[in-house]
């Protein structure tokens, strides 16, 4: 089978990266979860009390943030490591999702993230989820998707996902969360989240998680 780019891009708590993960597994290619980075990045400004606004504080926090994606050992799942730390369940927390989409209005901070991004996927056989895959990072992918779902099952998905983790968050501060960062990351001036003309949209509403996968490995096969 040949190998390609298959970016979904889509609101906050659409369900892309568990959907990101399944088809990646079905295809036999590399998932990359772009957010993870962000989230990672913002943790390690809120460790080390850097602030985005401040243009030394970012050089200072790009020059010490090490992001990799390793395979633990412990749960034989592939996850986010921060300067060689697994950091995997604490991105996920609300202060960090309170946080993120701040981090990622700064360019120089998007500029590096992106290029490590392009290099994670230089040898096509990705599934890459986030904000900006079809537009910025691989406008030339050949399989782009769009996901969608309305706010309260976003919110409820979310919700379940943070239990599960053993975090108790109300269903309103996660709705609040999710649509605060959609008008950031959609309204910001470097790579805002935006529908490419090619790529093909998914509303997850009323679709199972197997149906989604199915349907974009569908996608992928046709283009393979
Ligand atoms: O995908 P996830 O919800 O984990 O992403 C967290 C945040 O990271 C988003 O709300 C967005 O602000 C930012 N992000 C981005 N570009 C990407 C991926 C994520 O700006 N490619």
């Amino acid at each position: 089978m040949g190998k390609i780019v298959v970016a979904i891009d889509g609101y906050s708590g659409c369900g892309k990266s568990s959907t990101a993960k399944a088809v990646a597994k079905d295809l036999g290619f590399t998932y990359i979860d772009s957010g993870a980075m962000y989230r990672a990045a913002t943790l390690h400004f809120l460790n080390h009390y850097l602030s985005p606004s401040n243009p030394q504080d970012v050089a200072k926090g790009l020059k010490t943030l090490e992001i990799s994606f390793k395979i633990n050992p412990d749960t034989g799942k592939q996850e986010t490591y921060l300067n060689g730390i697994n950091v995997e369940d604490e991105i996920r927390s609300m202060s960090v999702s309170e946080k993120v989409s701040e981090i990622a209005t700064v360019k120089e901070i998007r500029k590096e993230l992106v290029a490590q991004q392009r290099r994670l996927g230089k040898s096509k056989g990705v599934v890459m989820d986030g904000r900006d895959i079809g537009s910025v990072v691989f406008p030339d992918a050949e399989l782009k998707i769009f996901m969608t779902a309305d706010l309260e099952t976003r919110a409820f998905r979310r919700q379940q996902e943070l239990l599960e983790k053993g975090e108790l968050v109300d269903l309103e501060d996660i709705k609040k969360n999710l649509v605060n960062r959609d008008r950031i990351d959609s309204s910001r001036t470097e790579s805002p989240l935006i529908k490419v003309s090619d790529a093909v949209e998914i509303d997850t509403s009323n679709l199972t998680f197997e149906a989604q996968v199915v349907q974009i490995v569908q996608l992928a096969k046709e283009v393979i």
